[in-house]
């Protein structure tokens, strides 16, 4: 949060009252960056808004917040014990997991996994979706030798973090990519048949698919087994994004009344229909124009880590331009897009007051900076993360109002499940995320667990339950 101490005043009193001025525009231009009570308000409700007009079949097709059942219609009870193959698609890296869901005395249940990760290939993210998806069997098929398990065909669940809308559990279209993949001929169609087209083109194994989750739903899944108040899934890391167990009733999109089925929120189209126009600034403005979906995704371009240090780096271009930073001169790293990575953002917070962490960050951008340099860019940082962690709070105490309210409750006692590099590595986000949510949800007792492991053992589960029922029960 920008705030001027008295620090510099009592180190540099030859320049006092510059320096002051200094800081006094400094903070004049991240004050851009807070949020009102008010204000944070005003987007919880638009954000229920657009959530009602998610699940309204009138209103889904215009809608920003797509709302997408998931058909998973419970959280899960009983489930088949036995090897389970976990992919996890959504972020730089592929995971393939071997989970064994067995049975454990106390808690019913048990879950190891063994997993290992894949770096996807720029071509592959961007090429067509033959390659992307050869890239993906080739993968199971590097990890099925490594584990000797070729000869068996192992059930499997797919944890694919984009917007889908299922028919079924193991059926979806993938409606838009997000994060940067932009894969052609992906668009339109079902991931699972892709997924399936690309083992059978390979023949060197075999696979039931019998699942593909979002991460959100995998994350609330896994949680779920922590904590059968789990009912809200969240991932706030390279994207940002919420599930949420939701009375069917309400889901307009699928036939039936009774109990409930989990929705993907989609939130971070949030914003895509012109709702959040009055709070985006300049800085927003140009991270989207030069994305590789402007116009798309703009509440999880104000939050998500894809963005975030992308989102500091041109404020600190803004504060040298006006003169305010690093003598007035930005080095060619800092003019470059994507130099500033989001994890400089954490371990700049991280900062124990030493300056160490922050000078050594900077300098490897090629600037040499001042003391006070290294509290502007601290504060800089304190900006854009405090307002991703409010935004992305008023959007959460909007779903847990609403589920209040359709519960018709006093009290609503629930526990959301969260999963994600930027809340589970940023020093200060959690903090401030959850200290947002609770002021903003009275009459409501909410837990946070963050989830390990959530994406693959999540899908896992949610597998290990469709093969024990035909389709899965509900038990609200
Ligand atoms: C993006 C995706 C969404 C995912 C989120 C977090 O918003 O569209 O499906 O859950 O990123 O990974």
């Amino acid at each position: 949060m920008p705030c001027l101490t008295l620090a510099h005043r009592q180190r540099i009193p030859s320049d006092f009252e510059s320096v002051l001025e200094k800081l006094l525009v400094v903070d004049q231009i991240l004050s851009e960056f807070l949020l009102s009570k008010e204000e944070l308000e005003e987007v919880m409700r638009r954000m229920r808004r657009e959530m009602e007009r998610g699940l309204r079949v009138e209103t889904h097709d215009e809608a920003s917040v797509k709302m997408l059942p998931t058909y998973v219609r419970s959280t899960p009870e009983g489930s088949e014990v036995g090897d389970f193959l976990a992919l996890d698609l959504g972020g730089t890296n592929f995971r393939v997991m071997l989970v064994k869901v067995g049975e454990d005395e106390e808690r019913g249940w048990k879950v190891e996994t063994k997993h290992h990760m894949y770096s996807i290939p720029e071509d592959a993210m961007t090429g067509t979706a033959e390659m992307l998806f050869d890239y993906i069997a080739g993968c199971i098929s590097d990890f099925l030798d490594k584990h000797n398990l070729k000869h068996k065909k192992l059930p499997l669940g797919f944890t694919f973090s984009f917007p889908v809308r299922h028919e079924d559990l193991d059926k979806g279209i993938l409606l838009n990519w997000t994060k940067g993949f932009k894969a052609s001929g992906a668009e339109g169609n079902n991931v699972v048949g892709l997924l399936r087209d690309a083992i059978k083109r390979r023949g060197d194994f075999e696979m039931d698919v019998v699942a593909m989750v979002n991460d959100t739903v995998a994350t609330m899944i896994s949680c779920y087994y922590e904590d059968r108040s789990c009912e809200v899934g969240m991932i706030v890391g390279t994207g940002c994004n919420a599930c949420y167990m939701e009375e069917m009733r309400k889901v307009e999109l699928v036939e039936g009344e009774e109990g409930r089925m989990c929705v993907n929120t989609e939130w971070g189209a949030f914003g895509d229909n012109g709702e959040l126009e009055d709070f985006r600034l300049e800085y927003d403005r140009v991270v989207d124009e030069t994305s590789l979906n402007p116009g798309h995704q703009l509440y999880e371009k104000l939050i998500g880590g894809k963005y975030m240090g992308e989102l500091v780096r041109l404020v600190l271009l803004k504060l040298v331009n006006e003169d305010l930073l690093f003598n007035g001169e930005a080095s060619d790293l800092l003019k470059t897009r994507g130099a500033f990575e989001t994890r400089f953002v954490s371990q700049i917070e991280s900062d124990t007051g030493d300056r160490k962490q922050i000078y050594n960050i900077l300098s490897s951008l090629g600037i040499l900076p001042s003391e006070l340099d290294c509290d502007i860019v601290r504060l800089a940082c304190e900006s854009v993360s405090t307002r991703a962690a409010h935004m992305c709070g008023a959007g959460l105490a909007g779903v847990i109002n609403q589920m209040r309210e359709r519960r018709c409750q006093e009290e609503l006692k629930i526990t959301v499940g969260v999963d994600g590099s930027v809340y589970k590595l940023h020093p200060r986000f959690k903090e401030r995320f959850h200290k947002l949510v609770w002021e903003m949800t009275p009459h409501c007792e909410i837990t946070f667990i963050q989830s390990e492991e959530g994406s693959g053992r999540g899908a896992a589960l949610i597998s290990a339950v469709a093969c024990k029922m035909a389709a899965c029960m509900l038990t609200p």
